[in-house]
């Protein structure tokens, strides 16, 4: 029988992500459920540390649910980078009687709290918050979808006023080391063509040669979708190399942070739930030191190890689709 668990933390960590709420709710409901106690965690890892902490029941979260951000705020904490500084931390959690954590969050996250559980003794579960879906052993993070949807809407509207004004435009989308934002909205708004770090085939000189050929067969407008982190440059270095190079004026839409905010969609709201409700189960039942990552509308539980040793993958579907979908592809 697993030593019974008195109380957890949950804690969002790293960038915040829609959806966020919706596990921190699924998480104090279930532990309700369970006869476990929650304590919420603010700022993340550094909320240990500042001992910034607040019991969570279910009045605390019944209508967090729809919430973009996170009610527990999030942030990079540099001192819980640090052994002492997780020493700290583990401290804390023992003087409160807590005995396991939800840390929900992405890769950044998932290290600390495996370093916290290896250092410390202290049982941690991850659940999947970050926009940019770079996660190994999931489908999807809890976040993608909205972001997704919120850069499709931007680049729908921006659409319309590149055809109106017959222009090349190039929007950039988030993803720090990962194209899924750029490649799902490119392929659900018919971007002309995406570019994502995972791509090696695009240069600057083949986007050029492909702006002047569409331009001399009289197609004047041209959106062209650019991942944050793609190895050619970001949206206003693209505008400005192409346009002096092609002489083809050009315009450069840098979509940022709205991505990051805003109501969670349904799918999001839905993986979040499973996934929070995943982690104290599995905390529970004596299982920790995972992530829980989602196959259709199953959590499946990763090894912190797995999940983060191994390099994220774009479905191969997914890369023929936008290379196809993508005129320049
Ligand atoms: O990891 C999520 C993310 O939004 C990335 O897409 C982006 O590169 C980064 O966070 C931005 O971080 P910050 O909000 O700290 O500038």
């Amino acid at each position: 029988m697993p030593e019974a668990i008195r109380n957890i933390g949950v804690l969002t960590s790293g960038g915040d992500a829609p959806g966020m709420n919706a596990c921190i709710r699924a998480v104090v409901r279930s532990a309700s459920r369970l006869r476990i106690g929650v304590f919420g965690i603010e700022r993340g890892f550094q909320g240990l540390i500042d001992r910034s902490i607040r019991p969570l029941g279910d009045a605390d979260v019944w209508s967090i649910g729809g919430l973009g951000g996170s009610i527990l705020a999030s942030s990079r904490s540099d001192r819980f980078r640090t052994p002492e500084g997780r020493k700290e931390a583990a401290a804390f959690l023992r003087s409160r009687e807590i005995d396991g954590l939800v840390a929900i969050g992405g890769d950044g996250t998932f290290t600390g709290a495996r370093l916290l559980e290896d250092e410390t003794g202290i049982r941690v579960m991850g659940c999947t918050g970050t926009i940019d879906n770079d996660l190994a052993g999931t489908e999807s993070t809890i976040g993608f979808d909205t972001a997704v949807n919120t850069a499709l809407d931007a680049i729908d509207r921006i659409h319309d006023t590149a055809a109106a004004m017959q222009r090349l435009f190039f929007v950039e989308v988030m993803g720090r080391h990962a194209g899924d934002i750029a490649i799902y909205s490119g392929v659900a708004g018919a971007a002309d063509v995406v570019l994502y770090p995972e791509d090696r085939t695009h240069t600057l000189d083949t986007i050029c040669e492909y702006v002047n050929r569409e331009m001399s067969r009289g197609h004047r407008t041209i959106l062209i979708v650019v991942a944050e982190g793609d190895e050619l440059g970001g949206a206003e270095y693209m505008k400005n190399e192409v346009s002096r190079r092609t002489g083809v004026p050009a315009w450069a839409t840098v979509l940022g942070h709205i991505q990051r905010g805003g109501k969670p969609t349904a799918r999001d709201r839905i993986i979040a739930t499973l996934s929070g409700e995943a982690a104290v189960e599995a905390l529970a039942e004596g299982k920790s030191r995972m992530m829980v990552g989602v196959r259709g509308l199953s959590p499946v539980l990763v090894p912190f190890d797995e999940a983060l040793l191994a390099t994220h993958r774009v479905p191969e579907a997914m890369l023929r689709l936008v290379r196809r979908a993508a005129k320049g592809g």
